[in-house]
């Protein structure tokens, strides 16, 4: 079986954590789209680690670990992972393929995300400043990206790196008066990279599709979450590439119908870390309470996440357009206490003059959910991937009774307290899809699994 994994949501799902527990029957993981702006978290026993460009299978010794041609790669950052799992007695030797026509996150990528968001003041996206715009952007641009497989001659590199600091050092200078870098600094840094990765690099296109045909069980790691992806995400407030499963595909040359499950991730409640509209957002005690209880601060920055009601119309608008076959829902644990849990079903999206909200444009399966008398009243169940259109946007709830038990150590749907079971129904049904995984905590045991087929097929995989 192939699976992809894929947040439905603005990331931090705990794509990790369910990576990590389905690489237990896998032989291949891929990260097929972003860079270190992601921050994927597994704890094995005691131990916790932060992977920001290493797929979470890298924690199985077992499992090899592929990075593929949408990724754009900081060698930074890549040679401290590697450290940092070597030191935890994990080696990727023999086990890591980078693709060659992966993009490098260079000095001058970072500097110039740090200076775009500081000019920007109260406007700034809020960036992770991991230098993934300017890097994608050269990518698109051509002519100033360089990629991994580059690295392999350095004559060539040196006199590239000359022409595009000298353009960056003009740029620095003129648009925000800043320091010019030095090419020969990064130069050497190429230099080393290359002594470090070109071992690892290859094509990695051909190495799946040769693993596929040999018949290899492969999990797709996405990045980020599909409401952040550059084109279906809430733009500008997204990251600069297609991270929701769409991405996956063109992301490291497997066709999506390779794919045998498509899992996406949502947690029980929503988060956000960075700017941008986020209609369920509770910036008051509700919010407070579910940060501190679900740690909700960033894996990458540390920032604190804003957080809010889980929304059912972005949910079910990132399974639709990623093709979801299955949802897990992880953090169940962190809404226990809560008085009354909502549910965001619809929105109330008031009309701009000369637009009907919901009859223009609108998908025939929402136009027969919504009756016309709420439609012209601006109430719609799509979720609008328009920044100015979402900020406009008020959500209807559902209230349902919480829960007080800690459900930390219930390994067993059944065993949930009733109104923790109703909970997970009433999502299902809104949007339509089977909670097929529940995350109750962090840990791997903390996990409920309610597809009995996955768990028996495994069974039989490992009597053959
Ligand atoms: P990712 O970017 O989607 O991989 O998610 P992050 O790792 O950035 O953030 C998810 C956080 O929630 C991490 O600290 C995980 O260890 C933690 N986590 C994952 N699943 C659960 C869960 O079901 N319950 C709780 N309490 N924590 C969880
Ligand atoms: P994982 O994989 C949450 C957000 C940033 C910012 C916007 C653009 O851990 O879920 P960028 O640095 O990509 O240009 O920032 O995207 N962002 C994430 N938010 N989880 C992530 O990754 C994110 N990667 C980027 O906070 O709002
Ligand atoms: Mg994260």
């Amino acid at each position: 079986m192939n699976y992809c994994v894929v947040g439905l949501q603005w990331g931090d799902e705990g794509k990790g954590k369910v990576v990590d527990v389905l690489a237990e029957h896998s032989d291949i993981v891929v990260r097929y789209s972003g860079g270190s702006n992601a921050g994927h978290t597994v704890v094995v026993g005691e131990t916790k680690f932060a992977l920001h460009l290493l797929p979470s299978g890298s924690v199985r010794p077992n499992v090899s670990c592929v990075i593929t041609n949408a990724v754009v790669v900081d060698p930074d950052v890549l040679i401290k992972e590697i450290e940092t799992l070597a030191q935890k007695g994990i080696t990727l030797k023999d086990r890591l393929l980078i693709s060659e026509n992966a993009h490098v996150v260079l000095d001058y990528h970072k500097r110039e995300d740090q200076l775009r968001e500081e000019s920007l003041g109260k406007k700034k996206l809020g960036t992770t400043i991991r230098g993934i715009g300017p890097c994608y952007a050269d990518k698109a641009g051509r002519s100033h990206a360089i990629r991994m497989g580059d690295l392999r001659n350095l004559e060539e590199i040196k006199a590239k790196l000359q022409t595009i600091v000298e353009y960056k050092n003009k740029v620095f200078a003129a648009v925000y008066n800043t320091e010019p870098i030095s090419a020969d600094r990064i130069y050497e840094k190429c230099k080393s990279y290359a002594d470090q990765f070109l071992t690892f690099t290859t094509d990695t296109t051909e190495f799946l599709h040769r693993s596929i045909a040999d018949g290899k069980s492969i999990l797709f790691e996405g990045a980020q979450g599909t409401l952040l992806d550059l084109d279906h995400g809430t733009f500008p407030y997204v990251t600069s590439s297609n991270s929701s499963s769409l991405g996956m595909p063109a992301g490291c040359g497997v066709p999506a119908k390779m794919v045998d499950k498509f899992i996406g991730v949502a947690k029980a409640y929503t988060t956000r870390v960075g700017a941008g509209p986020f209609p369920t957002e509770q910036d008051n005690e509700i919010g407070q309470y579910i940060r501190d209880k679900g740690n909700e601060y960033g894996t990458t920055t540390g920032r604190p996440r804003r957080c809010g009601w889980f929304d059912a119309v972005a949910v079910s608008y990132s399974a639709k357009i990623g093709a979801i076959d299955e949802i897990a829902l992880m953090h169940l644990d962190t809404l226990a206490g809560l008085k009354e849990v909502k549910i965001c079903k619809a929105y109330r999206i008031k009309e701009d003059r000369g637009q009907k909200t919901e009859d223009r444009g609108q998908k025939t399966e929402n136009r027969r959910e919504t009756r016309p008398a709420e439609a012209s009243r601006g109430r719609t169940t799509w979720f609008p991937a328009n920044t100015a259109k979402l900020s406009q946007a008020s959500p209807i709830y559902e209230t349902l009774p919480g829960w007080d038990d800690d459900i930390t150590e219930v390994n067993d749907f059944h065993k949930l307290p009733s109104n923790a079971q109703n909970y997970i129904h009433r999502i299902e049904e809104i949007t339509g899809k089977k909670i097929a995984i529940i995350g109750v905590g962090p840990k791997r045991s903390q996990t409920i699994f309610r597809a009995e087929g996955r768990r028996q097929k495994t069974e039989d995989r490992r009597q053959k």
